[in-house]
């Protein structure tokens, strides 16, 4: 199954693409968290990126579509994959089709932007690993600790209210382009055009994965049956 997931900052992609994958058998692919690995190991995409990132914008479409083409060429996307928050942009998506990456299904989550700013303005992270934590719905067992490591919990810098307003009008920006770009492929017919489904996240963690699960399972049965 190849499966892309998209959504604005903060609708809780990572969290949910982590259930995705464990139940499918299928890697998760973030963008995200691909150049916050480049940024800790001080690469030259990594102080790149970073400038971009810290003030909330979209890193060059370059360095995103290189970086994706060689992770999904690694034997382990072999049975598919999950890509969590790539593409962003239209080029981003050209760019997929033009390196032949096919796709199944793209999920567009879609919150309200009050509840978009509580997610990310209460979001902790374990650096190291990725896991996530939100100070009020899903808290660490001891407050700002890992629950796996005992390490700090940190908040990310694209999560201050400046740089997270400013990533929520970037999404914006680019959003509708990309589901025209997504709907004009399947209109024309290609066999290999995805399906295209917007999806509200609203919810707690575990209902917002059971919809996704029902979604996910049907489309398997479809496809092999
Ligand atoms: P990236 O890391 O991808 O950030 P994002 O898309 O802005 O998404 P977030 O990670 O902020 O949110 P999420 O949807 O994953 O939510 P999460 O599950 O953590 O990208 C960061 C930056 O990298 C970009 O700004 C850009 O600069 C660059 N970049 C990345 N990809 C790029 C690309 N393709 N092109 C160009 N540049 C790129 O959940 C958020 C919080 O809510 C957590 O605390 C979680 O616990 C909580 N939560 C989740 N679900 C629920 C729920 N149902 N109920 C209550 N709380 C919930």
């Amino acid at each position: 199954m190849r499966i892309i997931l998209l959504g604005p900052p903060g609708v809780g992609k990572g969290t949910q693409a982590r259930f995705i994958a464990q139940r499918y058998g299928i890697p998760q692919i973030s963008t995200g968290d691909m150049l916050r690995a480049a940024v800790r190991a001080g690469s030259a995409i990594g102080l790149e990126a970073r400038r971009y990132m810290d003030a909330g914008a979209l890193v060059p479409d370059g360095v995103i579509i290189e970086l994706v083409r060689d992770r999904v060429r690694e034997p382990d996307c072999g049975a598919g994959f999950l890509l969590d928050g790539f593409p962003r942009t239209v080029p981003q998506a050209q760019a997929m089709a033009a390196a032949a990456i096919r796709v199944d299904l793209v999920v567009e989550f879609w919150l309200a932007r009050e509840e978009l700013l509580e997610r990310s303005s209460g979001r902790l992270v374990h650096p190291a690993s990725g896991r996530t934590y939100h100070v009020r719905f899903s808290p660490p067992r001891v407050p700002g600790k890992d629950n796996i490591t005992g390490e700090d919990l940190v908040r990310r810098a694209d999560d201050e209210s400046e740089a997270a307003t400013k990533r929520l009008e970037v999404y914006d920006l680019h959003a509708v382009p990309l589901a025209y770009y997504y709907a004009g492929l399947r209109a024309s017919g290609g066999q290999d055009a995805p399906r295209y489904l917007r999806m509200s996240a609203d919810g707690a963690v575990d209902s917002v994965r059971d919809k996704l699960f029902k979604v996910l399972d049907a489309r398997r049965v479809a496809a092999t049956g």
